[in-house]
């Protein structure tokens, strides 16, 4: 057998094959155990002594030819599909899924309340998360020596003015009252941030809802049944709400308000710590001097303002008992909204 002819006869041979089943046969029939380069290979020893190395050289090369061939074949094969190579598609295999995302329970149940506000006629603004300290506290009536003011409860910035990232989104009244006036029926929410060590109930960052409504002869049963329809709507028909007296410099009377507990409807148990209530946001009437402070007459108009944490609301509606859940980005938990 001449080396030369089989090399040519090999790069036509493969160029044909079409199939997997081709291939190896045609693997078989040069570099099986019985094929042509064995057969070559065997016949060594019938030559002379002095064309052995040379025709051995050849015979080697044949083999590393033979063997790129079909690798490359191989590659061709598979990149134009197995359809090719089995004649046949199957079109009853599944497809491949693709992972479908959805939104962060946290702007879920954002998007949840204000659409609840929203139909009762309530706009939706987002104030900046870096305020200025008067937005934050001085006009809402928080005075010099309260102690929220502190560097260690309030995350300043660096910089001549002095500006922090706000500790709730009661600022949003002020830029929203200083631009506009009443009557104003707005929510806000936002992210608010507090240097608080992180616990099961605690992050130095979360969400916050605002709400204010402001007109003449808007009184403190208004703010009870925009908050009551607010909580039949998130907890539901049967909820029972309770007004507790509390104190915000920027609303007076201010109110704490909580809702009857979810879990064991009232009675006590471990997630309201025996006290049948649970807790769910700050509220009042928006203090006069908040008004002065932006230019509203407290004499002709009055208001209600309220705000809640987004997390803790989230937490109660679902039964979440840590709030880290909700920024460790943990698909087990996610998917489960
Ligand atoms: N800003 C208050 C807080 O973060 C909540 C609040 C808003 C209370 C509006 C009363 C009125 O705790």
């Amino acid at each position: 057998m001449d080396i030369n002819e089989i090399l040519a006869q090999v790069d036509a041979e493969i160029r044909d094959i079409g199939t997997r089943e081709g291939l190896e046969e045609f693997r078989v029939k040069y570099l099986g155990r019985k094929g042509i380069v064995a057969q070559l290979t065997g016949s060594i020893p019938t030559l002379p002594v002095e064309e052995r190395g040379r025709f051995g050289q050849q015979v080697n090369a044949l083999k590393n030819k033979l063997s790129c061939l079909i690798r490359e074949k191989e590659k061709s094969l598979a990149d134009s599909g197995t359809k090719a190579a089995s004649g046949e598609e199957d079109l009853g295999m599944p497809g491949i899924a693709q992972e479908l995302g959805h939104l962060h329970p946290v702007t879920q149940i954002i998007t949840r309340i204000c659409d609840i506000f929203m139909r009762m006629g309530f706009a939706v603004v987002e104030g900046p998360e870096i305020e200025n300290e008067y937005n934050n506290f001085t006009g809402l009536n928080i005075p010099l020596e309260h102690p929220s003011r502190d560097v260690f409860d309030t995350f300043y910035l660096k910089g001549g003015e002095k500006l922090l990232l706000r500790s709730h989104t009661s600022p949003v009244q002020i830029r929203v009252m200083q631009k506009q006036k009443p009557p104003l029926a707005v929510v806000v929410p936002g992210r608010v941030y507090r240097p608080d060590a992180v616990d099961a109930s605690h992050s130095f960052m979360f969400h916050q809802i605002e709400g204010f409504l402001v007109d003449k002869g808007i009184r403190f049963s208004d703010l009870k049944g925009i908050l009551e329809a607010f909580a039949r709507a998130v907890f539901g028909e049967e909820i029972k709400m309770r007004f507790r007296p509390h104190f915000f410099p920027f609303t007076e009377p201010s109110a704490e308000v909580d809702i009857s507990c979810i879990i064991c409807k009232g009675k006590g148990c471990s997630v309201c710590g025996r006290k049948g209530w649970l807790e769910i946001l700050g509220s009042g009437m928006i203090h006069p001097n908040v008004f002065k402070h932006v230019g509203i007459d407290p004499e002709v108009y009055t208001g209600f303002a309220f705000g809640m944490g987004v997390e803790r609301i989230a937490m109660l509606k679902y039964g979440i008992n840590d709030i880290r859940l909700f920024f460790e980005n943990d698909l087990r938990f996610l998917k489960q909204f």
